[in-house]
Formats: C-alpha cells, sequence, structure tokens
C-alpha cells in the first residue's frame, strides 16, 4: 500500500513539522511529507523541510496580498503533489473555502490549548495562565471552516505549574505537541478515525480489515 501524502502549512519556526519528519525517520509513522508550504518567506521550518528533502513552496504576504491568491498557490502545490492529507501546524491563517473545499475531513491542526477552552487567539498559554486554569494542554483536531471548533482528535493535558510563566507553560504544552501531532497523523493513515456527529471515534486497529490496518 502506497503512503498517505501529507501536505504540511507552516507559518514560522515548525517544530511541529520537525516532529511529524522526525517520526517518519524513525518509523513510527508511516507517511510522507510530500510538501511543505508557508504564507512566510522567512518562516524558519521551511528549512527544516529543505533539510528533509521535502520540496517547499511560498506565497508569501508580500507577494500575495490577498489570502484568497496565497492560498490559491498553495493549492495548486498541495494538487500538484497529490496531497492526500493537509496538516496545519502553527499556521496562522484561516482557511479559505477553496482550500477546505479541496480537503474535506482531510485537514488536521494543532492548538496549543484544551480545546473548546482558549480557542480562537494566538496566545493560548498566555489566556490559560491569565484565566488561572491549573490544567492546560493541546488539541489536535478536524480544520472546519468554525476556527478551533471542529471534531477533536486527540487531547493531551498538561498541569499548570506555580511557577509558570507563558514561555514555560508554552514549552511544556509544545512537548506535548510533538508527541500527539505525528500521532494523530498516524491514526489518520490507518484509517482509524471515524466521526460519528462531532465525535471522533478511534478504531481499534485490530479490528480493521487486513487492507488497512
Ligand atoms: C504551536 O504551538 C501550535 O500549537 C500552534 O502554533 C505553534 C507552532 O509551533 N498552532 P511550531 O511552528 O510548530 O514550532
Amino acid at each position: 500500500m502506497s503512503l498517505l501524502r501529507v501536505g504540511v502549512l507552516i507559518s514560522g519556526r515548525g517544530s511541529n513539522l520537525q516532529a511529524i519528519l522526525d517520526a517518519i525517520a524513525r518509523g513510527e509513522l508511516a507517511a510522507g511529507v510530500a510538501v511543505v508550504g508557508s504564507n512566510r518567506a522567512d518562516a524558519a521550518g521551511l528549512e527544516r523541510a529543505r533539510r528533509a528533502g521535502v520540496p517547499t513552496v511560498v506565497a508569501d504576504r508580500a507577494e500575495f496580498p490577498m489570502r484568497a491568491e496565497r492560498q490559491a498557490r498553495l493549492l495548486e502545490a498541495l494538487d500538484a503533489h497529490d496531497v492526500e492529507l493537509l496538516v496545519l501546524a502553527g499556521f496562522d491563517e484561516i482557511l479559505g473555502p477553496a482550500l477546505l473545499g479541496r480537503f474535506p475531513g482531510r485537514v488536521l491542526n494543532i492548538h496549543p490549548s484544551l480545546l473548546p477552552a482558549f480557542g480562537g487567539g494566538m496566545h493560548a498559554a498566555r489566556d490559560a495562565l491569565a484565566y488561572g486554569v491549573k490544567v492546560s494542554g493541546c488539541t489536535v483536531h478536524f480544520v472546519t471552516a468554525d476556527v478551533d471548533q471542529g471534531p477533536i482528535v486527540l487531547q493531551a493535558a498538561v498541569p499548570v505549574e506555580e511557577a509558570d510563566d507563558e514561555l514555560a507553560l508554552a514549552a511544556r504544552i509544545l512537548e506535548q505537541e510533538h508527541r500527539l501531532l505525528p500521532h494523530a497523523v498516524q491514526l489518520f493513515a490507518e484509517g482509524r478515525l471515524a466521526l460519528e456527529g462531532r465525535r471522533v471515534r478511534i478504531l481499534d486497529a485490530a479490528a480493521l480489515p487486513a487492507a488497512l490496518g
């Protein structure tokens, strides 16, 4: 069976992209990153992709000021590389209807909070601290038109410690993100994510037909 072709969109550092690349290199994730796209030419994660020999495409805000144009350029590249699953790994813009419509039920996002708490913003760890929660964490979810409200695939809890500032909490959450995101991609690749309403059931690998398992 051929490997699932994953496209990853980033805007910055790309540590979650790296976690996916590392999981593939370790043989823990049976998928291939077919292309990495960015809406920022200076995203450090692009270098991670190049180092791994993965093609990159940039639709920079300066060159394409309109979101629809940027995303059309990215979509063109995703199609050219036959992407089957799209992963948003620190991609800082909302997906428009063209991109979303092209990958129905096939876009995953990683968010640094236990959704539905602290969704929608770019500073989830700061917001969690300011609110005073004792537990935060991260969520991998399917992307829908409602930002950060798509069906939840996996979550990991991270306790807030007395000494935490935003940086410390975000760093401990990030460690869990790096574990969770490749795991979610692997479950998708194995055909083990089944949607029931807005609930994502994780099917038992043993119960799958041989062709899928
Ligand atoms: C992560 O915290 C992710 O949850 C959020 O953006 C950040 C991206 O980090 N969506 P990186 O670029 O993967 O290092």
